[in-house]
């Protein structure tokens, strides 16, 4: 071919590409139709306005972004408002790794069971809608979620002890729902990957598991719930935890006994029915938030470290805890 003749080729080609978005889409066709049916199903809401048939999803819509291969991978909207359930098309986005509907107060109905063909999803985001039902088993098969966050919503029933077979979680949020029933045994089996667990403000009833003693989190919070018994197996010399908050629970155990990972530097056991004393080892710790306010405490608070630095509604209201910033034992 003439020299001429290709470079003129090669330019007609590259202006036809610019000029005709048709050439140039990114946008997967069958992806693209499914997310314009989610759209449909949503009743076309205006936070999904920028999704028209006429322009690339990958790179004109709004909360969708597209991979390397130009399949969408995340789907994060998080403003505006979406009214009505979960779509059962969301589960036609074969590569979805990241999905996020955060924030909508109108978001009604079960977790949709057709999440379970998302085989690529990493992020599950549903926090702060109103989904309601039970927190269904199959999330147990998204062997890839490292994050999972249900809080601030409406789930009822209680938590399925297959979640801990998923290898790589790293974060549970289902803290703020209306949860029953205990702590899940299988919990202890998420060993070294879980890092944060939040199970707060639910009505989780019952002892908390021992095989927790296994469990090694940064941070744990099981706050406001009807927990009873021994929490001891949270703790221990080797742990690396950094955060634990028991505060208004049921828990009865005596605190003498526990012993803290040197890592702990927030503490909240405050409205239990905690006995013992304020163990001495409490004051080679870093620690930065103590609470053991409304318990069943008694004895002298060790002197030393962080201890006398808190005011005295870290220790008030307990049987006969005394000494510094109490007033001083008899
Ligand atoms: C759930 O719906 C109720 C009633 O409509 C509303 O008050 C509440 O804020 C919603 N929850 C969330 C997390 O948006
Ligand atoms: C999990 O992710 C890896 C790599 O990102 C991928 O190769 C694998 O297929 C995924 N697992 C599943 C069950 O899809
Ligand atoms: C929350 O769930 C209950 C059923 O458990 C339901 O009656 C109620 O309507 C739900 N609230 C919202 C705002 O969807
Ligand atoms: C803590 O770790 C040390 C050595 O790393 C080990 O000897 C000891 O048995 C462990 N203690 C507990 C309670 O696991
Ligand atoms: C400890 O908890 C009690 C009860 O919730 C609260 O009144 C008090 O202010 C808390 N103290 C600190 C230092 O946070």
């Amino acid at each position: 071919m003439d020299l001429k003749l290709s470079t003129l080729l090669c330019f007609t080609l590259l202006f036809s590409t610019i000029l005709n978005p048709a050439l140039s889409e990114r946008c997967n066709p069958k992806d693209k139709k499914v997310l314009l049916q989610i759209k449909k199903a949503f009743n076309d809401p205006d936070v999904l306005s920028s999704w028209t048939p006429e322009t690339d999803c990958c790179r004109w819509w709004f909360d969708v972004t597209c991979d390397s291969m130009n399949r969408v991978n995340s789907l994060f909207i998080y403003s505006g408002r979406l009214s009505g359930q979960i779509p059962p098309q969301v589960g036609d986005l074969p590569y979805l790794v990241d999905l996020r509907l955060h924030k909508q107060p109108d978001l009604t109905g079960p977790i949709q069971p057709s999440i379970a063909k998302l085989k690529n999803l990493m992020s599950l985001d549903l926090s702060w809608t109103n989904i309601s039902g039970s927190i269904p088993d199959f999330l147990s098969q998204l062997k890839n979620l490292t994050y999972l966050d249900l809080s601030f919503s409406n789930l009822t029933g209680s938590i399925p002890s297959s979640l801990s077979q998923l290898p790589n979680l790293g974060i549970l949020h289902l803290d703020r729902n209306k949860l029953t029933g205990p702590i899940p045994e299988s919990f202890g089996e998420f060993h070294f990957s879980l890092i944060s667990l939040y199970l707060s403000h639910n009505q989780l009833s019952g002892k908390i598991p021992t095989s927790l003693a296994k469990l090694d989190s940064e941070t744990i919070d099981f706050s406001r719930n009807k927990l009873e018994g021994d929490a001891s197996m949270l703790f221990g010399l080797n742990k690396t935890t950094l955060i634990v908050d028991l505060s208004r629970n049921l828990l009865e155990f005596d605190l003498s006994k526990v012993k803290f990972p040197k890592s702990l530097f927030s503490l909240d056991l405050n409205h239990n029915k905690i006995t013992g004393s304020i163990p001495v080892e409490l004051t080679q710790l870093d620690l930065q938030y103590l609470n053991v306010s409304y318990n069943r405490l008694c004895g002298q608070i060790p002197v030393g470290g962080k201890l006398q630095s808190f005011d005295s509604s870290t220790y008030f209201h307990n049987r006969c805890l005394c000494g510094t910033p109490l007033p001083s034992c008899k």
